[in-house]
């Protein structure tokens, strides 16, 4: 296991953020932590770098223990939202810096060798000599990233690095930093906000509500088996209903006056709130007043907005929820 969180809690003051939390990470995997503003996500990684430290528990890395070892001396590194580059310094000597300042003094040579094969990598070696400003915002990360990785950490971690892109970078983006971590064997935690990135990025994904993790698994596995309304709402598309989850997919809807209220297939009324276009299909997002939750259906028929309906199993679909 490359790394481990024991039982591990974060306080500050009388305030918990996290409590005894636990989570194993294997050798050269990603792993993707999804969860509301201010669930504490950030002060994991911040805790897991050593730039806070736990208020309990403990944390291994490679089997050690690093629950009280300095920030520089954990195989850690933790990257941001904001690439955070030296302005007037080159991209190489941003890029060779920890080398130069680290704890191990790197000599010249072997600092420009180093560098430039990093930046090959990066596809960035016709850039050695510009500076960050001279840079998108892509590349701009992508300088952030291999700076990260010069130390050779065993751990890297990811918060929230491609929010600061625009959309269609940062779906382009993401593949391939995956990809570049995969190819490199590196281990990440990767913090987003965003469901679908967690699902490319991520081999496990962690959902992180309530000062705990609701739930930690391949992706595709909790999006269609949530164990709790928390997760559903937060990783999944569909409604908890009597205790058991009924993904989106196996439901649609009609007019509620098209149908029998008393009709066994008759799971749950509700009232369109507005209808959306995505890759050229229409979705309507459904209000569901009465168990307090929403769900958004793939429709080809015409809704309008208030339209009450009533939502219903598909036919031919059997379900043990
Ligand atoms: N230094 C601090 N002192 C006191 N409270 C803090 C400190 N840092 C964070 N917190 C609190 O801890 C909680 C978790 O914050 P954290 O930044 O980890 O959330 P997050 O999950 O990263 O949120 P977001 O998704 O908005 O980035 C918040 O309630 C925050 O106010
Ligand atoms: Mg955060």
């Amino acid at each position: 296991m490359l790394m481990q969180l024991m039982n591990v809690s974060k306080r500050f003051g009388e305030t918990e953020v996290f409590h005894r939390i636990n989570m194993n990470v294997e050798q050269g995997s990603i792993v993707s932590l999804v969860g509301p503003s201010g669930c504490g996500k950030s002060t994991l990684l911040r805790s897991i770098a050593g730039l806070s430290s736990f208020t309990d528990g403990q944390l291994l890395i490679q089997g050690e223990d690093m629950t009280t070892v300095k920030a520089e001396h954990r195989p850690v590194v933790l990257m941001f939202q904001q690439p955070l580059l030296f302005p007037h310094f080159t991209i190489l000597e941003n890029i060779t810096y920890g080398l130069k300042y680290g704890k191990d003094k790197v000599k010249k040579d072997e600092r420009i060798r180093r560098g430039m094969a990093l930046l090959e990598k990066v596809d960035l070696e016709a850039y050695a000599d510009r500076y960050p400003n001279q840079l998108s915002g892509g590349q701009q990360q992508r300088v952030s990233l291999a700076r990260a990785l010069i130390l050779n950490p065993a751990l890297i971690l990811l918060d929230e690095p491609f929010s600061s892109l625009d959309p269609e970078l940062r779906v382009s983006i993401r593949t391939w930093v995956r990809d570049f971590l995969k190819q490199e064997g590196v281990t990440a935690l990767f913090v987003t906000h965003d469901r679908e990135e967690a699902m490319v990025m991520g081999d496990q994904v962690a959902v992180m509500k309530g000062g705990t993790f609701q739930q930690i698994g391949v992706p595709e596995e909790v999006y269609r088996n949530p164990e709790n309304r928390e997760v559903a709402e937060m990783f999944s598309e569909g409604i908890f209903l009597h205790g058991g989850f009924i993904p989106a997919g196996d439901v649609q809807m009609e007019k509620e006056h098209d149908q029998r209220t008393n009709d066994p297939a008759v799971l749950e009324g509700g009232r369109v709130k507005y209808a959306m276009m995505k890759y050229g299909l229409q979705f309507y997002f459904v209000d569901l007043p009465d168990i307090r939750q929403s769900i958004v259906l793939h429709d080809d028929r015409t809704f309008y907005d208030g339209d009450r309906v009533v939502l219903v199993r598909k036919k031919g679909r059997v379900t043990d929820a």
